[in-house]
């Protein structure tokens, strides 16, 4: 005979008894298979109960050893989890490490200066028109920027664009002022030297107030402010200069970072490193976004020439050569 299964069960206390019980019930020699096997030697009307009579205690012992165990399962599941914590401060010396590209970071930190002053950043398309690239920021047919040697045309009239200007064209053109904006962005030119390269970044500061609201001294001050961030202590000088779409305009030098200002080869024994240019919004773009009784100032400056000041670097093209080497070091 068979004792009391349902008491086995309920007292068991982990997966593996369990499992041991259900051998001892259910297996070739179990307790319940033997019982079966004696059906043999039954006849008739009691081979019948009999048989009814195990099937049901086969049944239920099942479902309640099928519980029990997914019961003591679960609980032991939930026991190990909490005493296998991973310690994930250990240290391990497999892991690799990635980087941001040195001109990434130039770029988050320059955007990152100019959201602390409240700009805010735009962006345009990469293939452009030649009203948003030349016409509307007063770039006349005939200059050489328009010509196929410096500028990467389609087929069809579009163009890859020079510069982040085109952004100040569409930011005018879809917002009202006050404007204060800056955009950060890949551009496009036909060169290929040890400080230029087919594609590299600028980013573009536009600000359009009420006429009187913004004038050259508050770009002179924000530039120079800028520049100690991203340089530390140097002088700054504005040089007047010429952009079809600033009047007037000026590039701006830094004392050279390296010579601090003694003459080096790097600025060329000047003493001085040229890093933006800038001005004052010429009226002929406000005309061309239909900008009335406003004055603004634009600023417009290359983020690798930034990255290589800032990590000496002297080949451009090494940014984008993808050779581990090179970037392993920006760690
Ligand atoms: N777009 C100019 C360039 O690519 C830079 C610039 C921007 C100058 C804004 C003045 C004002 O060289």
């Amino acid at each position: 005979m068979i004792g009391d299964i349902s008491k086995e069960i309920e007292c068991l206390k982990t997966s593996v008894e369990a499992e041991e019980l259900r051998v001892k019930v259910f297996g070739k020699k179990g307790s319940l298979t033997q019982e079966f096997s004696k059906l043999k030697d039954l006849a008739g009307e009691e081979k019948k109960v009999r048989a009814k009579e195990l099937n049901e205690l086969k049944e239920r012992y099942t479902n309640e050893l099928y519980l029990k165990t997914e019961i003591l399962k679960t609980k032991e599941l939930q026991e190990r989890l909490l005493r296998e914590e991973i310690d994930v401060t250990l240290f391990s010396p497999l892991t690799s490490k990635g980087a941001i590209h040195p001109v990434n970071a130039t770029m988050d930190r320059i955007i990152e200066y100019f959201i602390s002053l409240n700009f805010g950043v735009e962006s345009g398309p990469l293939v452009e028109d030649e009203f948003h690239n030349f016409e509307a920021l007063n770039i006349q047919p005939h200059h050489p920027a328009r010509d196929m040697q410096d500028t990467f045309y389609f087929k069809d009239g579009k163009l890859l664009r020079t510069h982040t200007s085109p952004v100040q064209i569409r930011t005018m053109k879809n917002s009202k002022p006050p404007i204060r904006i800056i955009s950060p962005g890949a551009v496009f030119r036909r060169d290929y030297d040890l400080t230029h390269t087919p594609m590299f970044h600028q980013v573009e500061g536009l600000v359009v107030d009420e006429i009187g609201k913004v004038s050259f001294s508050n770009l002179k001050y924000i530039l120079e402010d800028f520049l100690t961030y991203m340089f530390g202590e140097v002088d700054v000088r504005f040089r007047t200069s010429f952009f079809p779409f600033t009047e007037p305009s000026a590039e701006v030098d830094i004392s050279c970072i390296f010579c601090k200002g003694s003459g080096c080869r790097v600025c060329k024994k000047t003493g001085w490193l040229e890093v933006l240019g800038c001005g004052i919004v010429d009226k002929n773009v406000f005309d061309a976004v239909g900008y009335k009784n406003v004055s603004g100032y634009a600023f417009g400056l290359g983020v690798e020439r930034f990255a290589m000041l800032i990590h000496n670097v002297n080949d451009l093209r090494s940014f984008f050569e993808t050779d581990t080497r090179m970037l392993e070091q920006f760690r």
